[in-house]
């Protein structure tokens, strides 16, 4: 909210949360809108001499450490790191065992200036040919200031293989968002995949930009150097400020965080999958052209066909912009997606679709609308078992604070909505099972708000292949349930 005092927003917020309590006591209908009212935490920036942001000690010492998956089926990554006092080699060591670092990787180093700020010397290296479900450590920078890190490699892809993702949206660098890191780290779960808008940069001017880039990098190396994080962008990505002569789309993000886009033959960074462990996620970009004839929609079109649910049962969606949104903030902001996507959603049983960008938590129940006809009138969700669930997880915390009014009545496809801010885990268990959780923030607690059983889309609606699969297990000398 530019150009409102903080009183002003105060107010507002305490407006908000009135309404979302009205809300709950009025609503008849199906779904939930929860009547919690979470403190306020000041929705401002950490300032910059704060330790999260602190820079690593010695001379060019590697800092803003992150790794994400390196190509399709996850046996490698792509370590990325920023050096400032020189260019310095861009080269990884590493190996299975501490301090004991067998083989060498090298890639690539990049730069770029953002108004009058010029970036560090941003390096990215493919670390490929690793074993699955292996501890690597690894070591960059040099001398004194070298620095030590490691991850864990995904078991191999297969179809029972359990797996726990965490899903971050819209995170900044608030001390909201420093909750929701701190309680991410404490799920165990082994990957995030991150739904847009990363550090909000774009919210300041001219050279600021670029320094709460480099900030937020620090902030996040917590877990970033440690586990992959699967990139999207958001609109905060966007960064297209005229005033500035900064007119290139997506420049910091892009020379900042690689994506394995290659691997899964997209054309750009923007848009691509990856396989993990028991799912096939598929990262669309929403601020990219995607109707029919554009490289995303015939890139899409592809890469779901070539989904097999009998090697990643899982079949997960990412992008910014929510399809399914009852919140006054951003609504029907994903209607142009809906209706190129949604009938292919529905067609390749996508279990779950993940977005961000609306700042609070939604759950839909299983819907669709592919019957919308502009000639023959009004149409609405109906319910459907062969649709996606659909969730907006864009409460991270950032400095724009929380979206609280949610349309009222609360729309029956609509399962569970509450404005506060969280993360959440999806937990694989087999083929058939997953646990999801959505974790609110409470005054420095970790609160499990709103959970359920995902049931496969695939296994569990296709009695055919479940048949199959209990043969095959009976006939290994293993039961199946
Ligand atoms: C990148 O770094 C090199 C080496 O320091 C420098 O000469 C060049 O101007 C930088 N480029 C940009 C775009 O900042
Ligand atoms: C859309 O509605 C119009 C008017 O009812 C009907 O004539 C047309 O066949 C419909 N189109 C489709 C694709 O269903
Ligand atoms: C069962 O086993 C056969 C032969 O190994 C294999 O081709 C098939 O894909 C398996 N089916 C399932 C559902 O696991
Ligand atoms: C998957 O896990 C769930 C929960 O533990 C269990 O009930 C179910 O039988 C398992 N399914 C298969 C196919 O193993
Ligand atoms: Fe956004």
């Amino acid at each position: 909210m530019p150009g409102v005092t903080k009183m002003q927003c105060l107010l507002f917020q305490l407006i908000l949360t009135s309404f979302v309590l009205l809300d709950s006591v009025n609503n008849v209908n199906a779904g939930i809108t929860s009547s919690f009212i979470r403190k306020e935490f000041p929705a401002v920036d950490i300032p910059l001499d704060h330790e999260v942001f602190a820079v690593p000690r010695g001379h060019n010492a590697p800092q803003q450490v992150h790794i994400t998956q390196g190509n399709y089926d996850g046996n490698a990554v792509i370590i990325s790191w920023v050096t400032f006092d020189e260019p310095g080699f861009s080269k990884v060591q590493y190996g299975t065992s501490d301090k004991n670092y067998e083989f060498t990787a090298e890639g690539r180093m990049t730069n770029y200036t953002f108004y009058q700020y010029s970036s560090g010397y941003i390096h990215h290296v493919l670390v490929d040919g690793l074993k699955y479900d292996t501890k690597y450590y690894y070591k960059i920078g040099n001398g004194e200031s070298a620095r030590e890190f490691w991850f864990q490699t995904p078991p191999m892809i297969g179809p029972d293989v359990p797996y726990k993702f965490g899903i971050i949206g819209d995170l900044g660098q608030t001390y909201n968002s420093l909750s929701t890191l701190e309680h991410y780290m404490e799920s165990g779960a082994q990957s995030v995949l991150f739904l847009g808008d990363l550090s909000y940069a774009d919210r300041y001017k001219y050279n600021d930009v670029g320094i709460r880039w480099d900030s937020w990098g620090r902030f996040v190396e917590r877990s970033t150097a440690y586990q992959p994080w699967i990139w999207n962008a958001g609109n905060h990505e966007i960064e297209y400020m005229p005033y500035m002569n900064e007119v290139v789309p997506f420049k910091s993000y892009l020379h900042r965080y690689p994506t394995p886009y290659l691997a899964s033959k997209s054309s750009s960074p923007m848009w691509y999958a990856i396989r993990r462990a028991s799912a096939h996620i598929i990262v669309l970009s929403s601020y990219s052209p995607f109707v029919k004839y554009t490289p995303q929609y015939l890139w899409l079109k592809e890469e779901l066909e070539n989904v097999d649910r009998k090697k990643t049962p899982w079949l997960i969606v990412l992008m910014h912009v929510p399809i399914y949104n009852t919140n006054e903030a951003h609504f029907m902001e994903g209607e142009s997606m809906r209706s190129v996507f949604e009938e292919w959603f529905i067609h390749h049983k996508v279990d779950v679709i993940f977005a961000g960008h609306v700042h609070a938590y939604e759950r839909s129940h299983r819907i669709s609308n592919i019957m919308y006809n502009v000639s023959s009138g009004e149409r609405y969700p109906v319910p459907d078992e062969s649709a996606p669930v659909y969730i907006t997880v864009g409460d991270g915390g950032n400095q724009e604070g929380l979206a609280g009014r949610f349309r009222d009545p609360q729309p029956d496809y609509s399962a569970f909505r509450e404005a506060s801010y969280g993360h959440s885990t999806l937990e694989i268990m087999n083929r058939t099972h997953a646990l999801y959780h959505w974790n609110r923030n409470d005054e420095g607690k970790k609160v499990p708000t709103d959970s359920f059983v995902l049931h496969n889309q695939y296994w569990s609606s296709n009695v055919r292949e479940r048949t199959l699969m209990k043969h095959n297990l009976s006939v290994l000398g293993r039961t199946a349930s």
